[in-house]
């Protein structure tokens, strides 16, 4: 079953062509004007508009322009009167797929002409998604910790159970996420986004749940949520520690009962939505403060990943700026960059405070300030690493001490992975365990 918007002025017409389509058992929906039609679009989505080319207010022409502009992927056909076949040609030179002259006698025409506009609109589709396949971007580059990482994330991916990430900004819980989606049985539904700081409790609101005509000033037609949008495909709910508590008790309710309602709305809509949530604050921290709801916090962390900063994945930085560099090259045209081996080395031991965002940024600023295509230490300011991996050894007087800390760190980057952590020191699991046992490490 496909969505299709039917656009008229004449009430005779869009009924008759609405009927033709519903009985072949596609959902229609009519509107009577093209600013109606526009809002409609935008609220929900449709896989094929169906409109008048002359009618009050805006044309059929804006509309496609309009729907051209903000959603490419959706097919256009146009309904002409007699005699106008100038207008069609010029809308079918700005992308309608085709254009049918009125009166439209023929049923079956009509529908053969929706077919195939619709065949098109799924091929799209098709093509979309193993575009989207072959550009995903892969998570781990080797590290240990961050192959711990991905093993955790394929695994719950084929799951519904919701996911918390969790790490400093930059470290790419945004790119987890989707990685999440595209690894999941909803990867052909939509991955919505929700960044939680960036609105205000208000608008977040209705961002999340939509809103009827009139729920409050400014409303002046219903628009559906993210929520409604995300159906069948899942959400992401980006810095969730910043939500305001009132927001996060109808949060609460959405996730545990998996219905919610509009704003100003009375009717109860099921949310077919898979949830990941994200943030860099410590929950904990929050729920002690006060912040954050502690049943909230209950129901998001069922599987919660922990991505690792980058200076605790330092195996992952060339090969990752690799993969950096071939977006920079690609963005910038210039396809022989390249970094000499002194840059290389001197990204594998900056600190990183920014994690992958920064290492990408340097990368970009220091492309452009290159004038030719070799790229060297000149065109990086970094902050070296000892700023402050050194600092927090200042303090170490001896051998065992830097030992100790050594194998604390090693352990909190591999998730408590005994084995992991013994590879990264480099040492024999029997030999760390002697020394965990040595230094009290539990
Ligand atoms: N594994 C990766 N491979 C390639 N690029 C990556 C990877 N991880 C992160 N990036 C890039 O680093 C940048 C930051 O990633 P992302 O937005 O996912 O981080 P974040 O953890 O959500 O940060 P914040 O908390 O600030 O929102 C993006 O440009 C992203 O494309
Ligand atoms: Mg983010």
């Amino acid at each position: 079953m496909s969505r299709i918007l039917v656009v008229d002025d004449e009430e005779g017409i869009r009924s008759f062509v609405a009927e033709c389509l519903q009985t072949e058992g596609h959902a229609v929906v009519q509107a009577a004007t093209g600013d109606e039609a526009i809002v409609l679009a935008r609220a929900e989505s449709f896989d094929l508009v169906i409109t008048d080319l002359r009618m009050p207010g805006i044309s059929g022409l804006e509309v496609l322009r309009i729907l051209r502009d903000e959603q490419p992927e959706v097919e256009v056909i146009l309904l002409t009167a007699h005699g106008a076949v100038s207008d069609a040609v010029e809308a079918m030179r700005q992308g309608a797929f085709d254009f049918v002259q009125k009166p439209v006698s023929s049923p079956g025409e009509l529908r053969l002409l929706a077919e195939r506009a619709l065949e098109r609109r799924t091929l799209k589709r098709i093509v979309e998604h193993t575009r989207r396949d072959q550009t995903r971007t892969p998570l781990s580059y080797g590290a240990p910790s961050m192959v711990a990482v991905e093993d955790a994330l394929g695994k719950v991916a084929v799951t519904d159970a919701t996911v918390l990430l969790v790490g400093e900004s930059g470290t790419g819980k945004e790119v987890a996420a989707r990685a999440v989606h595209e690894m999941s049985p909803r990867a052909k539904g939509a991955f919505v986004v929700v960044n939680c700081a960036t609105l205000s409790e208000n608008l977040l609101e209705s961002e999340l749940f939509g809103h009827e005509k009139g729920a409050f000033t400014g409303a002046t037609s219903r628009k559906r949520g993210r929520i409604e949008l995300a159906q069948g495909g899942t959400f992401f709910l980006d810095e969730i520690g910043e939500m305001k508590l009132e927001l996060q008790a109808k949060l609460l309710r959405v996730i545990e009962e998996r219905v919610f309602e509009r704003v100003g709305g009375t009717r109860t809509i099921e949310a077919d939505v898979r949830w990941i949530a994200a943030t860099n604050r410590n929950l904990r921290e929050q729920i002690k403060k006060g912040h954050f709801r502690e049943d909230l916090y209950h129901r998001i962390a069922v599987f919660p990943v922990e991505m690792p900063p980058l200076r605790e994945r330092r195996e992952d930085i060339l090969p990752l700026s690799e993969t950096l560099l071939n977006q920079i090259r690609i963005d910038l045209k210039r396809p022989n960059l390249r970094l000499t081996s002194h840059a290389s080395e001197q990204l594998r031991q900056a600190y990183w405070s920014g994690n992958v965002r920064e290492l990408r940024n340097a990368l970009e600023r220091a492309a452009i300030l290159s004038d030719g295509e070799i790229i060297d230490v000149a065109q990086f300011s970094l902050e070296p690493a000892h700023s402050s991996d050194a600092d927090a050894e200042d303090d170490c007087q001896t051998l065992q001490e830097l030992e100790q800390r050594a194998i604390i760190r090693a352990l909190s980057a591999a998730q408590g992975s005994r084995k992991v952590a013994a590879a990264q020191l480099g040492i024999g699991l029997r030999t760390l365990y002697d020394k965990l046992k040595r230094y009290g490490i539990d």
